[in-house]
C-alpha cells in the first residue's frame, strides 16, 4: 500500500484513483487469504472427527446455540487453537524480490552456514508450508492437524509465519481472528 493511503486526503483525481486502488487491493488481499485459509481449515476439519466434536462441544459449553459476542470470542480458546492450526497447516508460499543486492545470513556453502548472495531483481520464494513442518519448534508431530499444540505455543513465535513478519507483515492479522471465529462458531448448530 502506498504511503499516501495512510490517513492522507486526496488532493486531485489521480491521487483519489490511487487511494481507491489501494483500498480495493486491501479488500482483495483480505478476501483471498481469508477464503483460502478457511477452505484449507474446513478440509482439515472434514478429515478429523475428533477435533470437530471437541470444537463443537467447546462452543456449546461457552456460548450455547447463540452467536458469540465479541467478548465471548476471546474466551473460546479451542476455537483460537483450531484457527491457528488451520493457519499453520494451510498457508503455502510467500516471496520477495530484492530491490538491491543483498544477502541471506545463512543457507550457503557446503554446510549451509554461509551467507547467500541475492542480486538486485532476483526473486526469493519461501515455503510457509515447509517452515511450519520443519524442526521441533511446533512439537513432535508438526505434520499432524493437532490444535492442542497451541496450548503451549504462542501466535507470536518466530517460526509461525502465516501473516509473515516484519514491516510488510499482514496488517489484517488481528482483525482476521474475530471474523474467522464468527464464521467457525455456527459449527455448533450444524454438527451432530
Ligand atoms: C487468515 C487470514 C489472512 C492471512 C493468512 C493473511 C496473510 C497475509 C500475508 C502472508 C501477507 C503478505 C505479507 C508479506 O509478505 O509481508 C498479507 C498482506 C496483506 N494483508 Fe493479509 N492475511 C489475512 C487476512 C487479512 C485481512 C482480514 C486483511 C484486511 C482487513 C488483510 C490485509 C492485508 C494487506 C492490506 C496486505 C498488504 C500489506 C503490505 O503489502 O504492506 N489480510 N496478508
Amino acid at each position: 500500500m502506498s504511503e499516501k493511503a495512510e490517513g492522507a486526503q486526496p488532493t486531485n483525481a489521480e491521487e483519489e484513483v490511487s487511494l481507491l486502488a489501494d483500498q480495493a487491493l486491501s479488500i482483495l488481499l483480505a478476501n483471498d487469504s481469508m477464503s483460502t485459509t478457511l477452505s484449507g481449515l474446513f478440509f482439515c476439519l472434514s478429515q478429523d472427527e475428533r477435533v470437530v466434536k471437541k470444537l463443537t462441544a467447546s462452543i456449546l459449553d461457552t456460548v450455547g446455540l447463540e452467536p458469540p459476542t465479541w467478548g465471548q470470542l476471546g474466551t473460546l480458546h479451542y476455537v483460537r487453537w483450531v484457527l491457528q492450526e488451520g493457519e499453520k497447516h494451510c498457508v503455502v508460499f510467500n516471496a520477495r524480490v530484492a530491490n538491491k543486492n543483498s544477502t541471506l545470513p545463512t543457507g550457503g556453502g557446503t554446510n549451509g552456514n554461509s551467507p547467500v548472495l541475492i542480486r538486485k531483481g532476483e526473486i526469493v520464494v519461501f515455503s510457509t508450508w515447509a517452515r511450519h513442518r520443519l524442526g521441533k519448534d511446533f512439537g513432535e508431530n508438526p505434520d499432524e492437524f493437532y490444535p492442542e499444540r497451541w496450548e503451549h505455543l504462542s501466535g507470536d513465535m518466530i517460526g509461525f509465519i502465516p501473516f509473515n513478519k516484519g514491516p510488510r507483515a499482514c496488517p489484517g492479522r488481528k482483525s482476521s481472528f474475530p471474523v474467522l471465529g464468527r464464521l467457525l462458531t455456527p459449527m455448533q448448530s450444524i454438527m451432530p
